[in-house]
């Protein structure tokens, strides 16, 4: 099983419309793909119509449960496509890491029963760089970090990169560009600084308002929109990613 983490201290910068976007691609070629919903906000539990809820005790439950991390994952409407769901309880994520015990390494324990299950892990990360962050960088083959190409959005960019790359054995760090507003020259400018970075990927993802139609459809672009950008932009970056998970 491969893990990829969805992640940016950035918030709100297209990290959950990825993880489920490319989760879902993942199903489609066959993959059997769960979705870690690490998230408070529970938007890709929501997304993918799951009831958001941990069962058990909630983060505290799925913490302690050392091993049980299956009892918590729901199936979805899409074959192949399972999810570990977010609720309210994981704002207290760190804190029940911490008092756990060797926060850092937690996630990657709590992942290890369930490699025999699946292809690939997504986690959906909340934003920010917390201790949860810490232990899923150290969970994952590879980082997945939508970047909304403005100036302070590279500055953020580096500031990540630092963190990552000083870690022992840093995991696979790759950028790709979302929500881009072509009519913004200064953006346009941003994406060629971006595209010169080495780990960015060549998928752009656009700022379009079928990705905003995920929230009222609660689904993937690709189920309700086949036809549109977004969707073959999605395609498009999953098959770049997967170039990159499975080389
Ligand atoms: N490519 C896009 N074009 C237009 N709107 C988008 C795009 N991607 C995401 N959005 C919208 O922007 C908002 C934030 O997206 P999303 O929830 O995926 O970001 P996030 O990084 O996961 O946010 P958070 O940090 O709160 O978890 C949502 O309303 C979403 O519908
Ligand atoms: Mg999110």
């Amino acid at each position: 099983m491969k893990v990829l983490a969805v992640v940016s201290i950035k918030g709100g910068v297209g990290k959950t419309a990825s993880a489920v976007n490319l989760a879902y691609e993942a199903s489609r070629t066959g993959a059997r793909v769960l979705v870690w919903d690490l998230d408070a906000q529970g938007s890709a539990t929501y997304l993918l119509r799951v009831r958001q809820r941990l069962a058990g005790g909630g983060a505290h439950g799925l913490v302690a449960a050392g091993g049980e991390l299956g009892r918590h994952v729901r199936a979805t409407t899409h074959p192949g496509l399972h999810v570990l769901p977010g609720d309210l309880s994981l704002r207290f994520l760190d804190r029940e890491l911490d008092a756990a015990g060797k926060p850092r390494r937690r996630v990657g324990a709590l992942l290890r029963p369930l490699r025999a299950s699946y292809d690939l892990a997504v986690i959906d990360c909340p934003p920010g760089a917390s201790l949860a962050i810490e232990s899923v960088l150290r969970a994952a083959d590879a980082l997945l970090v939508p970047v909304v190409p403005t100036t302070l959005a590279m500055r953020t960019l580096e500031q990540f990169e630092h963190i990552v790359a000083t870690r022992r054995r840093p995991p696979t760090l790759l950028a790709h560009v979302s929500m881009l507003d072509r009519r913004k020259t200064l953006q346009r400018r941003t994406v060629e600084e971006l595209a010169a970075r080495p780990g960015t990927l060549a998928t752009v993802v656009p700022n379009a308002s079928v990705v905003e139609r995920m929230g009222p459809e609660r689904a993937p672009v690709a189920v309700f929109a086949p036809r549109s950008v977004a969707a073959a932009a999605y395609e498009r970056l999953w098959q770049e990613l997967a170039v990159q998970l499975w080389p």
